[in-house]
């Protein structure tokens, strides 16, 4: 049999039938400065194991598959593994704005992210519903948009305020565990939308200045920043420059999805940006205020990330951006890498996983090509989505999320699609005690891959009512 390993690796050479090592086995370590960042090379000979790396964090995955040989059946003679991962950024992305989960939850996540070599932590920070990470220049912003009354998502009423951020000292203490683990946390600060808790806190940042409590529903609302006036663009900056102080990495992500423009259409104060920028449309308006960000941030050392919809003004510039993809109807991604820009692949279909497995299987989120929509040219990598409307409590969050991300860790290693279904699943099942209870208990088997019936039943009740032509068609298309 296979070694059940996750992700599985690049080369692999192994004789199944050979004698067990010792549990403890003797591990040796020899420094290549060499070899890639994330490479290395792990073999076993005469009953000790020999692991080859350089500084970075080759050694640490090496470590890992150990892990994940002795979890599951023991380490061998004869293994003789070269690995190292096609994709550089193999990411999750956890909303903590529309439930709010903590420091203890969040390390459960990125310990159980970490075994599977994921290297990327984007952090969900801000959105309509919950403003979640202090700024010391603007108190307001946790004081007041971090708390609503009620929330009422999908019709359900909690009746009871939620609440919830992370001070400063916190995401320092977040950023330190992930950097152990060498994965690095991007922040996400939303802009222009989703803005409305921001605007809670501080009227002036939206057009019309009125004042407003965060959001307690899910939707896209249409109480955008105002990117005319020049305090609230100054005020974002003075937020992205704390942000940029606090996290180690390279990236910030800067929202720039679902950006209603009823707003900027009857404020003065956008259209005299329009016109003194010559900008042709409501698009322009966002990818002009987004280059602008993304030139302050790089300013600063670090790279902005996008989601899709602030392509559609036609001017973002791949040297300052890079774009998260997650539904782009018009193929705007393609034409980006072909100018030279690097996507982030989180299609809605196969990495969104906070829809039920009955619309997302497992199967699906596996056989999923990250180049099926933009190409292979310019894909920096892959992100599993966890949105929080509906996800009500941290057990659920984990089975969402596992076995599903494995699929994500599965296919930011390896590349293309690789390795069988069968085979893949049953390293899944093999591993599940490295995400026992205290860390990320996953769904049961038996519910990965629900039949169809089971499949119209899920999302027909997840989204109360009929479905959309769209959604029945993603459904028919993946079925088994
Ligand atoms: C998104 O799902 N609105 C990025
Ligand atoms: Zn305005």
């Amino acid at each position: 049999m296979k070694p059940l390993l996750i992700p599985y690796p690049k080369q692999i050479g192994f004789s199944a039938g050979a004698p067990l090592l010792p549990a403890d086995a003797p591990v040796t370590f020899t420094y290549a400065p060499g070899l890639g960042e994330e490479a290395y090379v792990l073999k076993t000979a005469n009953g000790a194991v020999n692991v080859t790396a350089s500084a970075g964090a080759g050694r640490f995955y090496a470590e890992q598959t150990l892990m994940q040989l002795s979890a599951a059946g023991g380490l061998r003679e004869g293994l003789d593994i070269h690995d190292a991962p096609a994709f550089s950024y193999r990411g999750f992305m956890i909303d903590c704005c529309r439930h709010f989960y903590g420091v203890p939850e969040l390390k459960r996540l990125i310990d159980a992210a970490a075994r599977f070599k994921l290297n990327r932590f984007h952090w969900h920070l801000t959105d309509d519903q919950g403003w979640r990470i202090e700024i010391k220049k603007y108190p307001l912003l946790t004081e007041v948009g971090s708390k609503r009354s009620g929330s009422r998502f999908g019709g359900v009423n909690e009746g009871k305020p939620h609440g919830g951020f992370f001070t400063q000292t916190e995401i320092r203490e977040v950023a330190d565990y992930c950097a152990a683990r060498h994965i690095e946390v991007i922040p996400e600060i939303e802009m222009p939308g989703h803005f409305t808790a921001a605007i809670s806190a501080y009227p002036f940042l939206g057009c019309t200045g009125e004042p407003m409590e965060p959001v307690q529903k899910e939707g896209i609302y249409p109480n955008v920043l105002c990117v005319g006036s020049d305090e609230a663009v100054s005020f974002m900056k003075d937020v992205l420059g704390e942000v940029c102080a606090l996290f180690p990495g390279r990236y910030v992500h800067i929202g720039g999805d679902e950006a209603p423009r009823k707003r900027w259409q009857a404020c003065e104060k956008c259209a005299a940006r329009m016109k003194r920028l010559g900008l042709a449309d409501y698009d322009a308006l966002q990818g002009s205020f987004i280059e602008e960000i993304a030139a302050f941030l790089r300013e600063k050392g670090k790279t902005a990330i996008t989601w899709n919809e602030s392509l559609r003004g036609g001017c973002l510039s791949p040297e300052n951006v890079i774009v998260q993809r997650w539904m782009d109807r018009d193929n705007l991604c393609a034409d980006f890498t072909k100018r030279g820009g690097s996507v982030i692949e989180s299609d809605f279909y196969h990495y969104y996983f906070d829809y039920p497995y009955g619309m997302t299987p497992l199967r699906k989120a596996f056989t999923y090509d990250p180049a099926e929509k933009t190409g292979a040219q310019g894909i920096l990598g892959v992100e599993g989505a966890l949105w929080t409307e509906y996800v009500r409590s941290f057990h659920d969050l984990c089975q969402k999320l596992f076995p599903r991300l494995l699929a994500v860790a599965e296919r930011g290693w390896s590349g293309a699609p690789g390795r069988s279904y069968a085979d893949f699943t049953a390293a899944v099942q093999a591993l599940l005690p490295l995400l026992g209870e205290g860390v990320a208990p996953m769904l049961p088997p038996d519910r990965w891959d629900p039949g169809m019936r089971r499949r119209l039943k899920e999302v027909a009740s997840f989204f109360k009512g009929p479905l959309s032509a769209d959604t029945l068609r993603q459904l028919l298309e993946n079925r088994e």
